[in-house]
């Protein structure tokens, strides 16, 4: 069973931000992920790497999840790479986003009968801090059981797609909770519920406004989502949203615990598996998964991460052998990320000057030589 969108389809996505499908997948294979789904959320898997958490509730693993979520759960169950789901949704994705969009991440909510949380309202974009590179993005998303009202199907704000990113907060105002809110103005009283059968699909641009209620029912709400970016392009250099300084969540902690485990000597050994080409692809993946919303990882990390695949072109020698670096041992590192956030900084126009040697940076204290002369020279006159 193929999927593709009409020329009308295409044109309501682009004017509200959102689409509905009927389906995007056959019922057996949405049995089939159902077990899949339902063996990861019970084993928790990903947890010590940071990929499993709790995206609204409490944070710690001895409390029971509020709206369980796992970041890339391919990782944890490779059948899911074959899927009918994958293959519409991308055929769809490079019909919305151009034909180099590419699959970018991942992830599977888990929202429990009874007192599953709701999701608060957001936009995607709002997650994101990529400071060299722009691209659009969209996720489609399929529910593994009916989606209504009660049980939490997505709920949109038509056309927020075409209107400015609003503000945000961390959920509740805490900045260990991995999920963020809008707190901008916008209509509530507007929003269009996505109602679904099994197998259906809901598709919305990175910046639509969308959130979904609690669940209320007798049955668990599953939804895999696979999320979908464009060919990322260089971009002037931006500042982090000031709403993800500071944000640090536990998975994010654990996710980097997870890198450091075995110390300096496990670090070595992961970093000479990375010639294998498996190793490579599989980082490459899980990397990937790494910058989906959410904020599992820090986001000044998330950000080095996604822009590793595409480093926007730098032409200062010294940067350049790094970049080369950073391509050779692409393991996400603090130097690697020291890197690129200092980049950042110096392609911004506020922060460096071009000078006829290259790149110079503007120095926040005097040179030593200069303040000795601001000393001698009272003293001589
Ligand atoms: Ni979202």
């Amino acid at each position: 069973m193929t999927t593709t969108l009409s020329n009308e389809q295409i044109a309501s996505f682009r004017e509200l931000g959102y689409l509905q499908l009927d389906a995007i997948t056959s019922a057996e294979e949405v049995d089939r992920l159902r077990g899949i789904f339902d063996r990861l959320f019970a084993e928790r898997a990903g947890w010590e790497k940071g990929r499993s958490f709790d995206l609204a509730g409490s944070y710690n693993a001895d409390m029971t999840p509020v709206l369980p979520q796992i970041l890339n759960p391919i990782e944890f169950a490779p059948e899911l790479g074959d899927t009918q789901f994958r293959v519409n949704a991308l055929t769809i994705a490079r019909q919305l986003l151009g034909p180099t969009a590419e699959p970018w991440f991942e992830h599977a909510i888990f929202k429990p009968a009874h007192y599953g949380a709701p999701t608060p309202w957001h936009q995607d974009e709002a997650h994101r801090y990529d400071p060299g590179v722009d691209y659009e993005q969209l996720s489609i998303w399929m529910p593994l059981q009916p989606a209504t009202v009660e049980n939490g199907c997505m709920q949109y704000i038509p056309g927020s797609n075409r209107g400015p990113i609003l503000e945000h907060r961390s959920l509740g105002g805490d900045p260990r909770k991995s999920a963020l809110e809008c707190i901008g103005e916008f209509d509530r009283s507007a929003a269009e519920p996505c109602p679904l059968p099994p197998g259906g699909a809901a598709i919305h641009h990175c910046r639509t406004l969308h959130g979904a209620s609690a669940n209320t029912t007798d049955i668990p709400r599953r939804a895999y989502i696979l999320a979908f970016r464009s060919a990322p392009v260089p971009a002037p250099a931006r500042e982090m949203f000031p709403w993800l300084v500071g944000k640090i969540t536990p998975a994010a902690e654990r996710a980097e615990a997870w890198k450091n485990r075995g110390g300096p000597l496990g670090r070595s050994a992961r970093r000479i598996g990375e010639f294998t080409p498996q190793l490579r692809r599989e980082n490459k993946t899980s990397r990937a998964a790494d910058v989906g919303e959410l904020g599992a990882l820090p986001h000044s990390i998330v950000a080095e991460r996604a822009s590793w695949v595409t480093l926007p072109p730098c032409n200062t020698p010294s940067h350049s052998s790094k970049r080369r670096k950073a391509l050779r041992f692409p393991a996400p590192r603090c130097r690697v990320v020291t890197h690129r956030v200092r980049h950042a900084r110096k392609h911004s126009p506020t922060s460096a000057k071009p000078s006829r040697f290259g790149w110079k940076w503007r120095r926040k204290t005097p040179p030593v030589n200069s303040r000795r002369k601001a000393r001698a020279t009272p003293a001589n006159s």
